[in-house]
């Protein structure tokens, strides 16, 4: 592979108005004679639509994505996203209804994030927590912990969720070395959800088709059924007695296992995976003295729901329990820049101020100083548009206007809070058959993706439970834009139908 001479790069196409512009900057890249590197886009002579996806086919791979369909047909490529759209390089404009993956909280292009980042990086650009400090990080920690739930008070940085569920899982095991207890290691969580892909949150995930092809995983997971109200076995006469018979089934998977071999309980306030499985509070409250009880750590995985997502600060609060770890990222920043915040209760940080103790575990990017302003500027924004407040007013309209879909034969639920709701497809209502296989292809990804976007609408039609449409929009919407969405969702549900 030679190395060529140096040449100079043109090109970079400016997203806002101007169709190129000239890098002024020379640069040297390798002649890699060994594969077709697309020259237009190296030469940034013309980087359109058909350049993008000629040069994304060949040698991007998008995550959890089948990439055969883009051997025939087109991927989209999203540009620019402003407020609660996104544009793509086809010229079409699509209402974002998941907040890109349920983490732009604030919206898009938010100009005062911009600013915050541009400010630290000529302030501190780049130090890590290794050793040492930095007065962002000492700042955003104050300050996240002003929000929190009673008695949480350290918090340990990272760069996205699933790194702070493997971090809570790791300080488990190792806090209850130091305590005297060593045999405490194990880990119980929920059927269906979804935990992270690294080998230790992969093992907590209890979604057992993306974990087959990674066996053998970390072991000493087990999984207690979540809380799926609208397909709950039995005959419960509330949702109150089901969450009971569900936090139940914790304990008896400690006692199962051996209290003293079971570490910690991970538990999302509400379940993304399966369609936003929410739960009675006295779930909760059993599940907190469950964990009390056989000393076992309670984790709350608000990857999705901190950040007013439920129209509390956290979810937690919302549901008036406390957890001992809670695993936060996404909304942090508005996704404006990648961090995880995993904040424990002291008692969990005690060991570690003794004698030679470390915690050997760490990323090189988590509490970058860029991300932490920008997460400091945009809890700014939280606190002057009063976004929670926003989301707890407004929820109720929301979930009203999604419920008139309910008239449609094919939807059989619409649950959630917040901001945060799925609409669980059926083939029939009144005896909740849920779609075949076969349907479920044919309609959830031969269909309705597809058609809601070119309807106007990002959201996202997922089966990894039952069939459900999930939605998780920007927290700075209103009614006028609720109604906007159901429309398009009535409109593609009705088609979809059509073609069961
Ligand atoms: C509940 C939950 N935990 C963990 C994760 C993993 O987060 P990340 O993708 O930032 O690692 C996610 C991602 O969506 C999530 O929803």
């Amino acid at each position: 592979m030679a190395i060529q001479d140096s040449r100079k790069v043109k090109g970079l196409r400016s997203i806002f108005g101007k169709r190129k512009k000239v890098v002024d900057t020379t640069t040297t890249y390798a002649d890699r004679d060994d594969l077709p590197l697309n020259d237009a886009i190296l030469s940034g002579e013309e980087i359109g639509d058909k350049e993008l996806q000629r040069s994304a086919k060949d040698h991007l791979w998008l995550h959890f994505t089948r990439h055969a369909p883009y051997q025939s047909m087109d991927m989209t490529i999203i540009e620019r996203a402003e407020g609660n759209y996104l544009y793509d390089t086809k010229g079409r404009k699509v209402f974002d209804g998941l907040s890109g993956l349920f983490a732009v909280n604030a919206g898009h292009a938010r100009q005062e994030l911009a600013d915050a980042a541009a400010k630290q990086i000529m302030q501190l650009d780049y130090m890590p927590l290794w050793s040492y400090a930095h007065p962002k990080a000492i700042e955003l920690a104050e300050r996240l912990l002003s929000y929190a739930p009673a008695h949480l008070n350290r918090i340990f940085f990272t760069t996205g969720g699933g790194e702070a569920v493997e971090t809570a899982w790791k300080i488990a095991k190792q806090y209850f070395k130091l305590t005297g207890k060593p045999t405490k290691t194990k880990v119980i969580s929920r059927m269906t959800a979804y935990h992270g892909t690294s080998h230790g949150a992969l093992s907590i995930t209890g979604i057992a088709a993306m974990k087959s092809m990674f066996e053998p995983l970390v072991p000493s997971t087990f999984r207690v059924p979540n809380t799926n109200w609208y397909r709950a076995p039995g005959n419960f006469a509330s949702e109150e007695e089901f969450g009971i018979w569900a936090a139940n089934r914790v304990e008896e998977a400690i006692l199962f296992e051996g209290p003293d071999t079971v570490a910690a309980f991970f538990v999302e306030p509400i379940q993304n995976s399966g369609g936003c499985f929410t739960a009675h509070p006295t779930y909760f409250k059993r599940v907190r003295e469950i964990c009390d009880k056989y000393d076992v750590i309670l984790v709350a995985d608000e990857t999705i729901t901190g950040y007013g997502r439920t129209g509390e600060m956290f979810a937690s609060i919302r549901y008036g329990f406390e957890p001992d770890m809670m695993v936060t990222a996404k909304g942090i920043t508005s996704a404006a820049q990648p961090l995880g915040a995993l904040f424990l209760r002291e008692k969990y940080f005690e060991p570690f101020k003794k004698d030679q103790v470390i915690f050997p575990h760490g990323y090189t990017f988590a509490a970058h100083p860029v991300a932490c302003a920008v997460a400091l500027a945009n809890l700014d924004i939280f606190d002057e548009e009063r976004l929670v407040e926003n989301v707890r007013v407004n929820s109720p309209i929301f979930r009203q206007t999604l419920e008139k879909l309910k008239d449609l034969p094919i939807v059989g639920d619409v649950r959630g809070d917040g901001y945060f709701f799925a609409i669980e497809l059926v083939q029939d209502k009144a005896t909740k058959l849920t779609l075949t296989k076969e349907q479920s292809e044919k309609i959830l990804r031969g269909f309705l993706n597809n058609a809601l976007y070119d309807a106007g609408l990002y959201c996202r039609a997922d089966d990894r439970g039952d069939p459900v449409i999930q939605l998780a929009p920007p927290l700075t919407i209103g009614p006028k834009e609720f109604n906007e969405l159901e429309q398009i969702l009535r409109k593609v549900l009705i088609e979809a139908w059509d073609r069961l």
